[in-house]
């Protein structure tokens, strides 16, 4: 099952991605797991990006397909794979197709989690993740149970760089402009399943279980 993951900054695709990556057995890679693990690093790759990303805009299309083209050639994804956070622009899309075609595989679920801006800047704003193992809290719906420890590692939980109100309201224009033309795209191939993010997790996690068929 190849699956990608679409929505607005926040709507719950990480959560999403990684429940069904647990159910099917399949990887789930993350774009902007892959840019901060960069980041985090200090490689160059890393520092290139470092700005473009704490800023909400997106970093170029060439870097990124070169970063999906790479992780697409692993022997893990043979099986399936999910992608979230790419394709982000019609650029991405379309050469996300180029390269399933080149090796005979397509892309058959394309998962829009749908919620609007207001819940997103509250959602973020109450993110918090763990620096150590990158566990991802909720202040609000889904926090820790010892106050600000992460409760895998007893790490200090921290908001990322991105999630303060400014930078949301800018990642979420960027969305508007560049990637929902990416959703009209798959609508129009009728691959799109749209899912109300605004549910609670249980709710979205059943709701997307019976998309894509209890895989
Ligand atoms: P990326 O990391 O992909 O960020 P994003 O798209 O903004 O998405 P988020 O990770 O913020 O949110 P999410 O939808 O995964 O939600 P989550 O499950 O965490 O990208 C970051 C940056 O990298 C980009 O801005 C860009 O600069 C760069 N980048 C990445 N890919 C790129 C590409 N292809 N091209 C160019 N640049 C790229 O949930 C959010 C919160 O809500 C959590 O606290 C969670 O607990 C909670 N939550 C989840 N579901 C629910 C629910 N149903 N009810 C209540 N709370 C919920």
């Amino acid at each position: 099952m190849n699956l990608v993951l679409m929505g607005p900054p926040g709507a719950g695709k990480g959560t999403q991605a990684k429940f069904i990556a647990e159910k099917a057995g399949i990887p789930h890679i993350s774009t902007g797991d892959m840019l901060r693990e960069e980041m985090a690093s200090g490689s160059e790759l890393g520092k290139r990006v470092k700005e473009i990303v704490n800023s909400g805009k997106l970093v170029d299309d060439s870097l990124m397909i070169e970063i999906v083209k790479e992780r697409l050639s692993k022997d893990d994804v043979a099986g399936g794979f999910i992608l979230d956070g790419f394709p982000r622009t019609l650029a991405q899309s379309e050469k996300l197709d180029e390269l399933m075609d080149s090796i005979d595989k397509k892309i058959e679920y394309v998962l829009y989690v749908d919620v609007p801006e207001e819940v997103i800047v509250k959602r973020l704003s109450s993110r918090r993740v763990c620096p150590k193992c990158g566990k991802s809290y909720n202040m609000i719906s889904n926090p820790p149970s010892d106050g600000d420890k992460c409760d895998d590692c007893g790490t200090a939980i921290v908001a990322r760089a991105d999630d303060n109100p400014e930078t949301i309201r800018n990642r979420y224009r960027v969305y508007e402009d560049s990637t929902e033309p990416v959703i009209e795209y798959y609508r129009n191939r009728n691959v799109l399943f749209t899912v109300d993010g605004t549910l609670p997790v249980e709710k979205v996690n059943d709701m997307v279980l019976n998309m894509i068929g209890g895989e």
